[in-house]
Order: C-alpha cells, then structure tokens, then sequence
C-alpha cells in the first residue's frame, strides 16, 4: 500500500505540474481527491489493512494528501497571476479614467432654491397646499365671484367632481390663515395649472411661489421694500423692476411687477413676473367665516401677498428665450446649467 500511497502522490504532483490553467488544475484535484479520487479511494480501503499498520498507512495517507493539497494551492496561486497578467496585456494602466458623468439639478430647482434662501433669510416659512383643489380654496374664499373669467371652464381645469387643479398658489394662503392666526410669514412654492395656448411664456403647467404676511401695521411700504429687495438678490443690484397698477380679487391696491429682461442679440423688454398687493379685507372677512373666529378682524390686521411665475425668473436669470426648454429635458440645454 506504500508504494500505492507513493505512486499516486507522483503522479498526482507530475500531473499538477503540467496543468496550464485553472481548468486542469481542477481536474487534477479531482482525479486524486475527488470522490472517487485515486487517493480518496485507497483511503476507503483503510480498513482493509492489518490492525497493526493501520497508524503508519492513516500517517501516509495524511501526509500524502498535505503535500498535494499544498501543490494545488500553490499552483493555483501562479496561474492566477498568469491569467490577471494575461488580461492586462495591451492595456495601458497608465491612461487617466474615464469622466464619470455628474448630473445636475434643473434651472427651475436652481431659481426655486435661491428664492427661497432670500425669502427665508427675510423671515418667511414654508407652506404648502394641495394642487388638486376645491372652489372655495381657490376661488370664493379669494372674493373672486361665480361670474370671475378665472373661473370659466375654457380657463380652468375642473374635474367632474366639480374639484380642480388650482390656477394659483393663492390658494395656500387660504389654507394657512386656516390654520394659524397672525402674525404669519409664508412662503409657498408649488405647480399651478391654466388652460393656456401654449407659446414662449406661457405653459398649462406653470410654477409659482406665493407669498403672505399679515400681522399688524404691514403696509404697501413693506410689500414694496420686500419685493424689490428680493428681485435685486436674484438678479443683481442693478436690475430694472417696475410696479404697474393692476386688479386682484384678493388684493387692494393690486400691482403687476415687471423686471426688464435683457437677452443678447435682442432688444430688452420688460416681462411680468408677479403679481401682488395689501389682503383684500374681504379676504379676511371670508377667512374669520370660515374659521368662525375673529382672528383675522380687519380692523386690526392687515398683509401684502405676492405671486411669482418661477418659469419667468429663471428666463429672466439665464436669458432663456422659450418657456418650453424648461419641460423638454433637452440634455443640450439642462448641461448648461450643470
Ligand atoms: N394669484 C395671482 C396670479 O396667479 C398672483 C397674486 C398673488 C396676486 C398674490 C396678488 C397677490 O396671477
């Protein structure tokens, strides 16, 4: 059986010896290891030998099977290196990585982060509301009447519930002096939804950012200080904003403000960008109905709000020629941003 034991572990470290790759090798492993191994199946037949020289053959045995297994390892190791070296060959290690691809964020969430950080650094908190909204919220609560264009069905898109997407983010004004009594200083940036004809500043879906501060003695003075001081953050100290008289349901007096936007190759123009004005009382008076309280007395409080087209600002900041690039997700386009 010695010389059994003796001619397999040769034959086994020849056959290790000339394996020329992992495949080989393994074969090899198994031809004397395996289950039905050449030393695997002399081991089985232990039990065959005589009491007395069982030690010796079972010391054999061990012995034979340490150094194969310490030739496969070690053979192993080598034509590893051997294939790795094999792989890189041609390769130029040395050639810098490819770039790796780094998104950014869109001009809209650029313009809507810096907006808020003024408006928030000014003391305004944020609010929200639902886009899907009621009448009420929308509209009754805002003194604007059943008969109000905004209102029309070719204007505003109604679900049958008789429920709609809101036209403006006036709505979270409602919804807040619901919800908490004066003083209040928010700010709510959100999607608003029209029946526009599509064209390069207008879109069915559009972002705004609503403003609202009541407490007491809030004047015009402020709403214009505010306002103004937040459009030169934006935009520069240099920028050119003007208020133009206009009509909200919601607000008396009622502003437009325009900033002049000025884009290479074109002549400058001026391009509305929010709307605004002291609460309209009738507002209040509709909000104390609804919370049944006196909270909001007219007599005692008054506020400014404001609502700023975010698409507008962001054309303004950048030069941006079409509303449209903002939606497209034109890779062209959102890179220059990155
Ligand atoms: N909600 C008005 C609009 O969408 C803007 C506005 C907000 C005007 C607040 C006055 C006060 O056009």
């Amino acid at each position: 059986m010695k010389e059994q034991i003796e001619a397999i572990q040769t034959e086994a470290l020849a056959q290790i010896a000339t394996a020329g790759d992992e495949r080989s090798l393994d074969d090899a492993r198994v031809a004397v290891l395996g289950k039905k191994g050449t030393l695997t199946l002399v081991a089985a037949s232990i039990k065959d030998v005589p009491k007395e020289d069982k030690a010796a053959v079972g010391q054999l045995l061990n012995a034979a099977r340490t150094v194969i297994t310490v030739a496969l390892e070690e053979k192993q190791v080598i034509l590893r290196e051997v294939a790795d070296r094999a792989a890189l060959e041609g390769i130029d290690v040395t050639l810098p990585a490819r770039q790796l691809a780094v998104g950014s964020l869109h001009p809209l969430t650029l313009i809507r982060d810096q907006a808020i950080g003024i408006l928030r650094r000014m003391g305004f908190a944020l609010a929200e509301g639902p886009e899907i909204e009621d009448e009420f919220h929308c509209f009754d609560a805002l003194n604007t009447p059943a008969d109000h264009p905004a209102r029309n069905e070719k204007d505003t898109f109604y679900f049958d519930s008789g429920k709609l997407l809101r036209t403006h983010t006036s709505s979270v004004q409602v919804r807040t002096m619901e919800a908490q009594a004066p003083p209040i200083r928010i700010i709510a940036p959100g999607s608003a939804y029209r029946r526009d004809e599509i064209d390069a500043t207008h879109l069915s879906v559009f972002n705004q950012l609503e403003g609202l501060y009541v407490g007491t003695d809030v004047s015009l003075p402020d709403l214009k200080g505010t306002l103004e001081y937040f459009l030169r953050e934006l935009f520069g100290t240099s920028t050119e904003v003007r208020f133009r008289p206009h009509f909200f349901p919601f607000t008396e007096p009622s502003f437009e403000i325009d900033v002049k936007l000025t884009i290479k190759g074109q002549a400058p123009r001026w391009i509305e960008v929010a709307g605004c004005g002291m609460v309209d009382p009738a507002v209040f008076d509709a909000i104390n109905r609804s919370r049944k309280d006196d909270a909001f007395d007219s007599e005692k409080v008054t506020g400014f709000a404001f609502g700023m087209g975010l698409d507008r600002l962001a054309m303004i900041r950048w030069g941006i020629k079409d509303i449209r690039l903002l939606i497209e997700n034109d890779v062209r386009f959102l890179k220059q941003f990155a």
